[in-house]
């Protein structure tokens, strides 16, 4: 198979950590037999330079023809005086609501070597693996009415006004995401843990139902369990490694979703992916991306972490090609090489002894897959 993959480093520390990538997938060519289409283009800051606009037409028709984008990060102190239009944000943006990317995707992973950077206790975090996958584009964050409004008709509201959002769910946007949900848990340790408020929301009883019926009709191999989100985050924190994939929706993932990164340690660590309905070869449209941002404070030093745009690279390589056996060996080489004690600065204390660069740490992981 021919993987066809946009690669979009942006600004800051993006470059830098996309360099890195570039490593990792020039040995998958070389020495698996894998055969990439890799082209490059602008977003962000860097495209605002070039065109004047953070995503330029022909990068987003781009984006849409290919199996995978992977993304470095955008924005940085040169463009935040600019209009809210032309922001590099903006681009990222229309990327996701372009492509329709419904479902986001934040593992949770924590390598044996770093179970010490976790918030947590090392017994309940080492080895963990889970992932959260958030409705994106629907929910109480777009749901119509909502506003601020005047409650004046009330006179026992002290300051007399009301705001309002409103959740809303429609059974396909249940049943689109509930689908992505169960097509990754085959990719991995095949359980779906659903979560809602079905106790008191309607929303809540929908969503049990529709992935429910989704599950009965299509994925019945799969196991699936249903759990109370207020549950679902003290079951998090109590014994995360109980979960495989958790599917929730925007309100509850975002919550979720920050409450897990916790257990893993540094945000250099931390891959993310947004995909959206399948494209004609089966392969949903798709975009993977580190959590952080462009991290002016150490752009061009050539410290930062390329793990987590590594990491997010090896996520594109399960669920968007279906290399479950590259994807595994990829964590195992990032694994291997934090085992060895290597270190980029923002995984050590003070004391911790010498920091290993960016390149360094691409360089080691490169050579752990060849080992
Ligand atoms: P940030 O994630 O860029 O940095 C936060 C802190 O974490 C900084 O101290 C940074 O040095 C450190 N850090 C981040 N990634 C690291 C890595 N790979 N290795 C080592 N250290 C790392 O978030 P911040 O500072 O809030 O935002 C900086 C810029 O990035 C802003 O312009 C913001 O808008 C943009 N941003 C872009 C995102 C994206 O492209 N998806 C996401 C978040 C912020
Ligand atoms: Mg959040």
């Amino acid at each position: 198979d021919r993987y066809s993959l946009l690669i979009l480093p942006g600004d800051g520390i993006g470059p830098e950590v996309m360099a890195e990538v570039v490593k990792v997938i020039d040995w998958f060519q070389a020495n698996r037999g894998m055969a990439f289409d890799v082209s490059h283009d602008l977003v962000g800051g860097a495209a605002y330079d070039a065109h004047g606009a953070p995503l330029s037409d022909a990068t987003m028709a781009r984006a849409q023809a290919v199996d995978a984008v992977l993304l470095g990060a955008v924005g940085g102190p040169k463009y935040d005086a600019l209009d809210f239009g032309v922001k590099p944000e903006r681009g990222l943006l229309r990327l996701r609501k372009e492509m329709d990317l419904f479902a986001n995707l934040r593992p949770a992973q924590c390598f044996d070597a770093l179970a010490d950077f976790s918030s947590l206790k090392r017994e309940v975090v080492a080895g963990l693996d889970i992932l959260i996958v958030r409705e994106l584009t629907s929910g109480i964050y777009f749901g119509e009415p909502r506003g601020i409004h005047s409650d004046d008709n009330n006179p026992e509201n002290e300051g007399g006004r009301v705001g309002i959002n409103t959740q809303r769910y429609t059974s396909g946007e249940i049943r689109r995401v509930a689908r992505s949900a169960f097509e990754l848990a085959r990719k991995r340790g095949n359980r779906v843990c659903s979560m809602e408020k079905a106790n008191v929301m309607e929303s809540g009883i929908l969503w049990r139902e529709e992935v429910t019926w989704v599950h009965q009709q299509e994925y019945p191999d799969v196991e699936l369990s249903h759990m109370y989100a207020d549950n679902g985050a003290m079951q998090l924190v109590r014994n995360p490694r109980q979960f495989d994939v958790i599917v929730t929706d925007n309100l509850f993932g975002d919550i979720l979703s920050d409450a897990a990164a916790m257990l893993t340690g540094s945000l250099g660590m931390l891959p993310s992916a947004s995909l959206g309905a399948p494209m004609a070869n089966g392969r949903p449209k798709a975009l993977y991306e580190p959590v952080h941002g462009s991290a002016p404070d150490i752009a061009g030093q050539g410290m930062a972490n390329p793990i987590a745009c590594i990491l997010s690279f090896a996520m594109a390589l399960r669920y968007s090609f279906g290399e479950l056996a590259a994807a595994d060996a990829l964590e195992a080489a990032v694994e291997r090489v934090l085992a060895e004690g290597v270190r980029t600065a923002d995984l050590m204390t003070p004391e911790g002894g010498r920091p290993v660069g960016t390149a360094e740490m691409g360089d080691r992981i490169v050579a752990a897959l060849e080992a």
